[in-house]
């Protein structure tokens, strides 16, 4: 069981309630051909926020949520989310990456949208107790893992605009395959934004989500797969690609935005400028212009663009589109995304050294 700081101090045990699944469907499940997302491990962990505290978790059946119409997420949208993976490695030991980075950020978000925090000893002890429960749904095969959804939203009721007096915190897991299938192509968005100066965009708000999809149908309707986001303000800052964050090689540095109150602080960001910097890659962390990348497209130098994120792990661009003129990017025999997608993955299964302590057993 994972031990939090809190934990260790007050010598106090989490309680957790278990209700196992009769039968399991794990059978039914083609670890082979996994989709993303969408086949679901046999249990489910749900923690309910009431009379101003968080009750005992419950790991139960996967099952529907049961809610009154009237419960202020329909309405007013206070939810949020994190999406984190668990793998195995090659002896059958299950671990996590930086889980404590996404409890962190849940809480920032949670903060953001007038949510109560979840305390870490719920989540990572819920977390971990979960995906011992549910352990055979990791997947072994290369290039699939267990997708983990943490969220929270506000079951409470009423039509008030307000915030609710009642919140569910929920954790269910897919065994995973990859993201995107085939090469990406993106369009940088002229027109929409996905978020704006003192709006949410740096919180994992499921009404972030659902602007980007208006946006992104009108892409894919163009032949795109998916939206590099612009600033809101001039459209001349390149800032995400999709739910992804963005990287653009120049020459051979690698540039990628500051984050700010439009831009998510992903933590597969933050760990690929460790491991470029690690690797010696030249890094620069600054405001990029969509005519800088165009001149570089225009000039040769523009190597590669690639977007990072949990889910995508590491993708590649292979071309983008902006004023209606098509750019393609070069084939690379050694490209930075392969490198970097290969250590940082490396890591996560644990079949390198791990020099920044991200892995978490469990
Ligand atoms: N940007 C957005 C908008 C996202 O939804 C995500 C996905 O989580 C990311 C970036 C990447 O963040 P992380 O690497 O923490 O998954
Ligand atoms: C993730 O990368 O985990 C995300 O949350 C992106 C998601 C919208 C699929």
């Amino acid at each position: 069981m994972y031990i939090c700081a809190l934990t260790q101090l007050n010598r106090m045990k989490s309680n957790i309630e278990i209700q196992r699944i009769e039968k399991s469907k794990i059978d039914s499940v083609d670890f082979n051909n996994l989709p993303f997302g969408s086949v679901y491990s046999d249990h489910m962990l749900e923690c309910t926020y009431t009379n101003g505290a968080w009750q005992t978790p419950v790991i139960k059946p996967y099952a529907p949520i049961s809610l009154d119409p009237s419960a202020k997420i329909f309405h007013y949208g206070q939810s949020i989310f994190e999406g984190m993976k668990a793998y195995k490695d090659k002896d059958g030991k299950s671990l996590l990456f930086r889980p404590l980075e996404n409890w962190k950020r849940l809480n920032k978000s949670a903060k953001r949208l007038v949510i109560p925090e979840i305390p870490e000893e719920i989540f990572m002890n819920g977390l971990t107790k979960l995906l011992e429960v549910d352990a055979n749904w990791i997947p072994t095969n290369d290039g699939s893992s267990l997708y983990i959804r943490p969220f929270m939203f506000a079951s409470g009721l009423g039509f008030h605009a307000s915030p609710a007096n009642e919140y569910k915190f929920v954790i269910c897991t897919a065994p995973s395959g990859a993201y995107f299938a085939g090469k990406v192509k993106v369009l940088i968005e002229e027109k929409y934004a996905r978020a704006a100066n003192g709006g949410v965009g740096f919180a994992k708000a499921g009404g972030n989500y659902a602007a980007q999809f208006y946006p992104t149908q009108l892409a894919i309707e163009k032949g795109y797969n998916q939206v590099i986001w612009t600033d809101d303000n001039s459209h001349e800052y390149i800032e995400e690609a999709g739910a992804m964050n963005i990287f653009i090689r120049i020459n051979d540095t690698l540039i990628t935005s500051p984050t700010s109150d439009r831009i998510l602080d992903g933590i597969t960001r933050r760990s690929v400028l460790q491991i470029a910097e690690d690797l010696n890659i030249d890094v620069e962390v600054r405001k990029i212009t969509v005519s800088e990348v165009i001149a570089a497209a225009q000039s040769g130098s523009l190597k590669e663009m690639f977007g990072a994120g949990t889910a995508a792990v590491i993708s590649p661009i292979a071309g983008f589109g902006y004023k209606d003129t098509d750019y393609d990017l070069p084939e690379l025999s050694e490209p930075f995304a392969q490198k970097l997608k290969k250590a940082i993955t490396d890591i996560q299964t644990n079949k390198a050294e791990d020099p920044h302590g991200w892995r978490v057993f469990i």
